[in-house]
């Protein structure tokens, strides 16, 4: 059973010497020939052991205008990250140029468009062109280094263009996840300060067309700082363009190809992206130059076991997400590999599509969110559908036949690359299924008791994850609000970065995820926090109180339920209004999937005295697990759980 949310299929496994895997920081110094334990063990206990070996990755990964002095200056009780001081280097150079001598001609990207057997192959000297025409167009429009500019274009080969000429001139970018709303593009576009949005005309996913300049228009008419919107084209639909609105290719074309690439300082921001937390607006977080691409690109290196010139690595996230941004963009970019920018979605025109675009293009790797799928291919397999037999046949081989070839990654935005996966240490010991086991080189996860506060030692053991020592590619801030981040992740166990995610280790040390502690949920690999679905509701006149939880729901990993009481004197007519127009507002205000599921009305929540809802109960509930519902005896009224679960049921 299939049930973590990103994991790695590797395809036509390569047969490996066990011998290779132990020598891979051959050239690393004193790291050279250590084993996996052997140098997690001698990192762990040795700070200037680890400050070394940064250093020598830090050197090996990238290329450098300027050394760094410095290998780290970080402080977690103070929310204090910074890696590489003093050095000086340019993303884009580091993901372009520096392979134009051996790669010019490989494929870098490899578009999947939407209309399956439409794919587009870029190589390195086409995209330095391309790149390098975006970004003099965006110096010719009075950006520069230290600017922001916000993204809202589908998967495809001019976002990445645009990310890396943002990169190339030192504008940090924020890509918006094509599926928000206007609302929510206005909010990111505001908190960011960006004078610059690029958009497409129209994106095209699962054959349906969707109206981005349209949504942007809507957008920046509450955001005065834009001063420019690009459009680029897609679909090539006329779309309405205003006096602030600029072609990106037409404009590009007339363009140089030939554009230096700015030397930025390691810490200088290379983007800001938006992630949902349980309390309060959604957090930009800030990462860095330097540290985030040395992550990114060592763990698509080793926790993938990418090999370039000869892997086809296929990340099928949207880029408007980190994994897009580390795994489609950065991390493969930077190893001078061959990526994937798969447009469409998993079940266009069928269940098969990833398996079908797998071998049609000959991947190596996928790397996906299964949750929806996978579940759906196991459905079809079973009934025997004709048309999917062939992708069952793959899920079957490939998935469910060897659990050597899937690796479970644990990482978050926050954190840049993967921070826990089986991979780096495949010597021989087995791959156990759905837990991602290892923490990568250099990192060090703990867990903590959240009643005492304290570490648990002991194993097999559960608790709060947290990691105790720093590394580069951990988020630096919250865009302009460093005390929130401070007090989000750092406050909670002085001294450790604070995940938000409960985990277990079992006997033999292995780590095993068991899900946010915090009001943060997963639909469909989409991360949402309650309090966001429940301002959304809260807005609505009719509406005096309501309260968003997850429940387990077998498509969409978690889906979303909310609970709402309406305000004395709603008609009871209007209900199925009602339902619609709240549903409508959350589509309006964040994106179609933050929709809830389920919608219950009801005259009373379950609340302590104090007047704190008690959303452990409201889990319960939802999930029909009754039977450990617990003492409600603590709460103000009692007979309310009763009440839920009679409509509950009723709805049902
Ligand atoms: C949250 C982070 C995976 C990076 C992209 C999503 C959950 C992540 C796993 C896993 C179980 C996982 C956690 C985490 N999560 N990986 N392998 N097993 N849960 O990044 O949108 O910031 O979400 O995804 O709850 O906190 P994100």
């Amino acid at each position: 059973m299939l049930r973590c949310p990103l994991q790695l299929v590797r395809l036509r496994l390569p047969v490996r010497q066990l011998s290779d895997l132990t020598t891979k920081f051959t050239g690393l110094g004193s790291f050279s020939n250590l084993n996996y334990d052997q140098l997690q063990s001698s990192l762990r206990t040795d700070s200037s052991q680890c400050e070394q070996f940064w250093k020598l990755i830090g050197e090996q990964q990238l290329n450098w205008m300027q050394p760094f002095h410095t290998v780290s200056d970080c402080d977690l009780k103070s929310a204090k990250i910074a890696w590489y001081l003093g050095g000086k280097l340019n993303a884009s150079a580091n993901c372009i140029d520096r392979h134009l001598a051996t790669r010019a001609d490989q494929t870098a990207l490899i578009w999947e468009q939407d209309e399956p057997g439409n794919q587009v192959y870029i190589t390195y000297k086409q995209l330095h062109a391309e790149v390098c025409r975006i970004a003099s167009l965006l110096l010719q429009s009075g950006l520069q280094a230290g600017d922001t500019a916000v993204l809202y274009m589908p998967t495809g080969p001019p976002v990445v263009y645009c990310m890396l000429a943002c990169a190339r001139i030192g504008v940090a970018h924020s890509v918006v996840f094509a599926g928000f709303s206007a609302e929510a593009l206005a909010a990111r576009i505001q908190d960011v300060g960006a004078k610059v949005v690029i958009t497409t005309d129209q994106a095209i996913r699962g054959g349906k067309t969707v109206e981005l300049k349209r949504t942007v228009d809507a957008a920046v008419k509450s955001c005065p700082m834009v001063e420019r919107v690009f459009v680029s084209t897609r679909t090539g639909a006329s779309v309405p363009m205003g006096s602030i609105d600029v072609p990106l290719e037409k404009n590009a074309a007339a363009c140089s190809a030939d554009c230096a690439a700015e030397p930025m300082d390691s810490e200088q921001p290379l983007f800001v992206l938006y992630t949902s937390g349980s309390t309060g607006k959604p957090k930009g977080l800030v990462h860095s130059t330097a540290g985030y691409l040395v992550y990114t690109s060592l763990t698509h290196q080793h926790v993938f076991d990418y090999r370039p010139g000869q892997d086809i690595f296929g990340c099928v996230a949207d880029v408007g997400w980190i994994t897009g941004h580390s795994y489609v963009v950065y991390g493969p970019l930077a190893n001078g590999g061959t990526t994937l920018l798969f447009e469409s979605t998993p079940a266009y025109p069928d269940v098969g599509r990833y398996w079908e675009t797998a071998e049609r293009l000959g991947l190596t790797h996928i790397y996906l969110s299964p949750t929806y799928d996978l579940s759906r291919l196991r459905v079809l397999g079973c009934v025997g559908e004709p048309l999917n037999h062939e992708a069952w046949e793959w899920y079957h081989r490939w998935v469910g036949g060897g659990h050597r070839d899937i690796a479970d990654t644990w990482w978050q935005t926050e954190t840049g690359g993967v921070c826990i996966a089986p991979r780096p240490s495949a010597e021989g010991a087995p791959i156990l299924p759905a837990m991602p086991m290892r923490p990568f080189y250099g990192l060090e996860p703990v867990l903590m008791d959240p009643a005492t506060g304290a570490e648990v030692t002991e194993s097999p053991a559960e608790g709060h994850l947290c990691m105790r020592r720093p590394w580069p590619g951990m988020a630096r801030s919250i865009w302009g609000d460093h005390k929130r981040f401070a007090e989000t992740y750092y406050s909670q166990f002085p001294g450790l970065y604070f995940t938000g995610d409960g985990a277990s280790r079992d006997a033999q040390g292995f780590l095993h995820i068991t899900g946010r502690v915090d009001d943060v949920i997963n639909v469909t690999g989409h991360r949402l926090g309650t309090a966001e679905i429940e301002d959304a509701l809260d807005s609505h006149p009719a509406v005096s109180e309501t309260a968003v939880i997850g429940y387990p729901h077998k498509l969409k990993g978690e889906a979303v339920y909310a609970f709402v009481i309406l305000k004395d004197g709603v008609s009871i007519d209007r209900l199925g209004d009602l339902r619609r127009e709240l549903k409508r507002r959350v589509r309006d205000r964040i994106a179609a999937y933050a929709v809830p599921e389920k919608l219950l009305f009801t005259d009373g929540l379950p609340k302590t005295r104090s007047g704190k809802i008690m959303r452990r109960i409201l889990k319960r509930i939802a999930a029909e697990d009754y039977d450990s519902i617990g003492d409600i005896s603590t709460l103000a009224d009692p007979s309310v759980v009763e009440a839920l679960k009679q409509h509950h049921d009723l709805y049902q």
